[in-house]
C-alpha cells in the first residue's frame, strides 16, 4: 500500500507547512485537490517537489469534458510532472481512450490515470436520477469500462476494491478515501475503513486527510501509519 496524504488545509502556507513536516518520508504521495490547484497552481506543485523531490503527487482534478479537451489537458497535466491524476469514467470510453493515447509519448514517464466511478456525495436515489441505474451496478460497469479503456485504476470505497479487482485485474489499481487508519472519528465519511480492512480489500492507495492534519503531531501520525502498514503487509 502507498499512503496518500490529502493536503486539504485552507491555505497554501498551511498545506506547505504540513508537507514540510513530512519531508523526511521518501515514500509518500501528496493529494492536491481542485481548490488548492485553482488557487495555488503550478507553483504549489513545484514547491512541494522542492520540499522533497521523492514526494509523489496525485492531482485530484476529476476531469470531465469532450475527448479532445480531455486529451489536451492530460498532456498539460503530464507536463506538470505529477505522478497521478484522475478523470470521470462517465466522460465515456472514447474520452478515456483519447486521454491514454495522448500520454503515449511519455512512455514510462507518464502519470498514472485513475477514473472516478461514483462520487460519494451521491446516494442511490440522486445517482439514479442522473445515471438511470443504482450506484453499485453502474460503478462496477464504469470500472470495467475504465479498465478496457487502458486506465490504471479507479477511485472507490475500500469496500468495493476487491469486487472491482475481481471484475478487472489484480493489477488494476484502487485508491480509496475515507480511511481511518486506527479507527479515528469518521467525521462526514460514511463507510470508513481501517488500514487492516484496506489491506484485506486489496486497496493500493489509502487516502488519509483529517486523521493526519488534525492530529497534534502529523509527523508522528504518518510514522505510525507507515509502520502499521509495513507490519500488516508482512503478515
Ligand atoms: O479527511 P478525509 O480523510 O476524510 O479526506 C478524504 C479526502 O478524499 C478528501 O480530500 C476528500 O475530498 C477526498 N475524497 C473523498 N471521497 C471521494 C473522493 C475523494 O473523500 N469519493
Amino acid at each position: 500500500m502507498n499512503l496518500v496524504v490529502a493536503l486539504d488545509l485552507p491555505s497554501a502556507s498551511e498545506n506547505l507547512r504540513l508537507a514540510e513536516s513530512l519531508a523526511e518520508f521518501d515514500n509518500l504521495w501528496m493529494k492536491v485537490g481542485f481548490r488548492t490547484y485553482i488557487r495555488d497552481g503550478r507553483a504549489f506543485i513545484d514547491t512541494l517537489k522542492t520540499l522533497n523531490p521523492h514526494f509523489k503527487i496525485f492531482l485530484d482534478l476529476k476531469l470531465y469534458d469532450i475527448p479532445n479537451t480531455m486529451a489536451d489537458s492530460a498532456k498539460e497535466i503530464a507536463d506538470l510532472g505529477v505522478e497521478m491524476f484522475n478523470i470521470h469514467a462517465s466522460s465515456g470510453s472514447k474520452a478515456m481512450e483519447r486521454v491514454m493515447q495522448s500520454l503515449e509519448p511519455y512512455a514510462k514517464e507518464r502519470p498514472l490515470v485513475l477514473a472516478v466511478t461514483a462520487l460519494t456525495s451521491f446516494n442511490d436515489e440522486s445517482f439514479r436520477a442522473i445515471y438511470g441505474e443504482g450506484i453499485e451496478e453502474r460503478a462496477k460497469e464504469f470500472a470495467k469500462m475504465s479498465y478496457n479503456s487502458g486506465l490504471d485504476g479507479v477511485v472507490c470505497s475500500a469496500f468495493e476494491s476487491r469486487a472491482i479487482k475481481d471484475e478487472t485485474s489484480k493489477e488494476f489499481l484502487t485508491l480509496s478515501p475515507a480511511i481511518r487508519p486506527f479507527g479515528e472519528a469518521s467525521s462526514d465519511q460514511e463507510r470508513v475503513a481501517t488500514l487492516e480492512i484496506a489491506h484485506r480489500e486489496g486497496v493500493d492507495f489509502p487516502v488519509v486527510g483529517r486523521p493526519i492534519y488534525q492530529d497534534e503531531n502529523p509527523k508522528q501520525k504518518v510514522k505510525d501509519i507507515l509502520e502499521r502498514m509495513s507490519k500488516i503487509e508482512l503478515t
